[in-house]
């Protein structure tokens, strides 16, 4: 049997969600099966764009030139796919959305009955079909995975779709406390044998599922109190909101953009707008230019002039005086001469809002680079 698992922690190995896995992994080789995991933060996925080219110009084939096409020709070849990942508001996190989203060339445009509902039928993929859920939560109370296990009941929805059993373990965290590992150990051993019962009787038992449904933490008052003094042994208390958007005026935590040796796309570009920024010509002036960069290349960055300083932050200003929403190229093409600014905004080519005599003055402000 081969098993492929996408592990789609922002925090990759070293998440809570990895012991879980694993676990699960090692149960599965145990009982014979060939796995792989693929660390879904190590890889280049785009947004998934609503194009629909998957369906129409180029059936089963995404625009987008980045590693999902290498991820969907090994899923292909699989028996049994996992999907695991921490719990993000309630359900995946974006990273694992991304993927998601991007497995649209799968399904065909077409949709018909099966059962009693409808739905996309798929272009390839039996493995596809037949997935395990592997997911952890902070919060100690396993109601925080009912959201999540209705979208994955609801994604395998058909007849010759299986969920093959779902390791959803609440206050996660837990899990890699070394004081804690005997004490939390019957969790990842329950997934060990979840895998083993995977390969040797196709599905997760109803008596391993049952003891994969427990909460790491049962009594949530004792856990909350845990989970509160070890904030506070960091020094951090409970605030009132009021205080904390004063604090948070206060101290922008963006991080300024170093410049770049060359200038090849958008980042770079607005990176080196403070080199290019002329001094003398803003004078005393302060302002701050918000850049929402869509399409290909898209991004938020922001410029900050005050004392006769340029400064450029990738990031959302929480106050701009201009917003410039466009997309990379034309921006590139503008700050180059190969586009006039002012006849790319007359023509629509990109928009602003705010103070557009401020965005007039930008010309004189930067020089062009070479
Ligand atoms: C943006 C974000 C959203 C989260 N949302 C939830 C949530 O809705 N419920 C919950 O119980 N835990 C939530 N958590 C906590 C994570 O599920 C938890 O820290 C988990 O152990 C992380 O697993 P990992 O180490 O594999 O990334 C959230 C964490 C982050 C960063």
């Amino acid at each position: 049997m081969k098993i492929l698992a996408v592990n789609g922690s922002p925090r990759g190995a070293g998440g809570n969600t990895e012991v879980l896995l694993q676990a699960f992994l090692r149960g599965a080789q145990e009982a014979g099966a060939e796995t792989e995991v693929i660390y879904l933060k190590d890889k280049d996925i785009k947004h998934c764009l609503g194009c629909f080219t998957c369906w129409t110009k180029t059936p089963g084939v995404c625009v987008h030139k980045d590693d999902m096409s290498a991820i969907m020709e090994k899923m292909k070849g699989q028996d049994v796919m996992v999907y695991a990942f921490p719990l993000y508001i309630f359900t995946f996190p974006g990273l694992f959305k991304d993927f998601m989203d991007r497995l649209l060339p799968f399904a065909q445009p077409i949709i018909e009955k099966r059962g009693d509902h409808f739905i996309h039928p798929p272009r390839w993929g039996k493995g596809l079909r037949r997935s395990v859920l592997i997911s952890n939560a902070g919060f100690s109370e396993t109601h925080h995975f009912d959201g999540l296990k209705k979208t994955f009941q609801l994604l395998n929805d058909g007849p010759d779709t299986e969920v093959l059993g779902e390791i959803c373990c609440a206050a996660g965290p837990l899990l890699k406390i070394p004081e804690l590992t005997d004490e939390v150990k019957w969790y990842p051993d329950a997934a060990y044998k979840a895998g083993i019962e995977v390969v040797n009787e196709g599905r997760i038992s109803s008596e391993t599922q049952e003891i994969l449904d427990r909460s790491l933490a049962p009594d949530s008052e004792s856990y909350a109190n845990m989970v509160n003094s070890y904030w506070a042994g960091l020094g951090i208390e409970k605030i009132e909101a009021d205080e904390f958007v004063a604090k948070a005026d206060e101290s922008p935590t963006d991080k300024a953009l170093s410049p770049p040796s060359s200038v090849e796309t958008i980042h770079d570009l607005i990176a080196a707008m403070p080199l290019a920024f002329k001094s003398e010509a803003a004078g005393d002036l302060e302002a701050v230019f918000q850049f929402d960069i869509t399409d290909e290349d898209p991004g938020d960055y922001y410029l900050t002039i005050a004392d006769g300083i340029c400064t450029a932050y990738e990031g959302t200003h929480p106050d701009p005086n201009a917003t410039i929403r466009t997309p990379a190229d034309v921006w590139l093409k503008i700050s180059r001469g190969q586009m006039n600014g002012a006849a790319a905004f007359m023509t629509g080519k990109y928009k602003v809002t705010g103070n557009l005599q401020l965005l007039m003055k930008m010309e004189k402000l930067f020089s062009r680079p070479s």
